[in-house]
């Protein structure tokens, strides 16, 4: 039988060239974006991180997710750092959500509260993603907008407490393959998962609205 990681793997994968070749994604790894956008995009991800962390101990102790919440992948004290770098000491004064961006924002925190299997694909979606193409965007933002390798301003995709992103990976989905749900609750997982990849998928549709190139 497939293993449930590649199962959610095999499942999202479309979704993921879809994310990945994005309008927004395209431009700004093709370095035709300035600084702003790439700041824009940052904010926006403050808040599903604020999502995904701020009440994450309330499901340590879960059987399902529990032992996914890990303090070293924790993001946000890394992209409080990156704003101030980008927006300045008073970042937190002009931060704003896109609409899209409430909406995945919302979506994570309900799961959360209350369903901890969806918390996992929200986790899964954006953690394995950071800790895999995050460290391409990571090298293309060093060098278009100059910030210093590893340094303020791309620390968000810097994990201080991973070493070895791949070790880390093949343990994360070790624990996936273990995850102690029916088939019927893999299922529903997997569902959120290809959820997780449009509220992406739509944050970035907005914010290629926000930053047309120009002609
Ligand atoms: C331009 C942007 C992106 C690039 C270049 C990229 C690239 C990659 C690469 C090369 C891998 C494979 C790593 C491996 O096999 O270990 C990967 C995996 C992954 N990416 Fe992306 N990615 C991008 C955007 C995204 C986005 C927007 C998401 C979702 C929010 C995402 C979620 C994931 C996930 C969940 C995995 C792990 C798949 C698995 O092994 O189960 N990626 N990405």
């Amino acid at each position: 039988m497939e293993s449930f990681s590649s199962v959610i793997r095999t499942a999202s994968q479309e979704q993921h060239t879809e994310a990945e070749t994005s309008t927004f994604m395209s431009d700004l790894l093709g370095g035709k974006l300035g600084v702003d956008a790439y700041a824009r995009y940052t904010e926006q991800l403050w808040f599903v991180y604020e999502a995904l962390e701020t009440d994450a101990g309330s499901i340590a102790a879960d059987p399902v997710a529990g032992p996914f919440v890990r303090p070293e992948l924790f993001r946000l004290p890394a992209l409080e750092r990156d704003l101030a770098h980008l927006r300045g000491p008073e970042w937190r004064a002009g931060l704003t959500a896109l609409p899209a961006t409430r909406a995945y924002a919302d979506r994570v925190r309900s799961c959360v509260e209350r369903w901890p299997g969806g918390y996992l694909a929200h986790h899964y979606t954006r953690y394995l993603g950071d800790l895999s193409g995050g460290q391409i965007i990571r090298d293309r933002a060093e060098r278009t907008w100059g910030f210093a390798r590893k340094g303020d301003g791309v620390r968000f995709y810097v994990f201080e407490g991973i070493p070895n992103p791949a070790a880390f990976k093949r343990e994360y989905r070790a624990l996936l393959d273990g995850v102690p749900v029916d088939d019927l609750e893999k299922q529903r997982i997997v569902a959120e998962c290809k959820k997780a990849f449009a509220l992406n998928t739509a944050m970035f549709r907005a914010l290629g609205d926000e930053f047309p190139l120009s002609a």
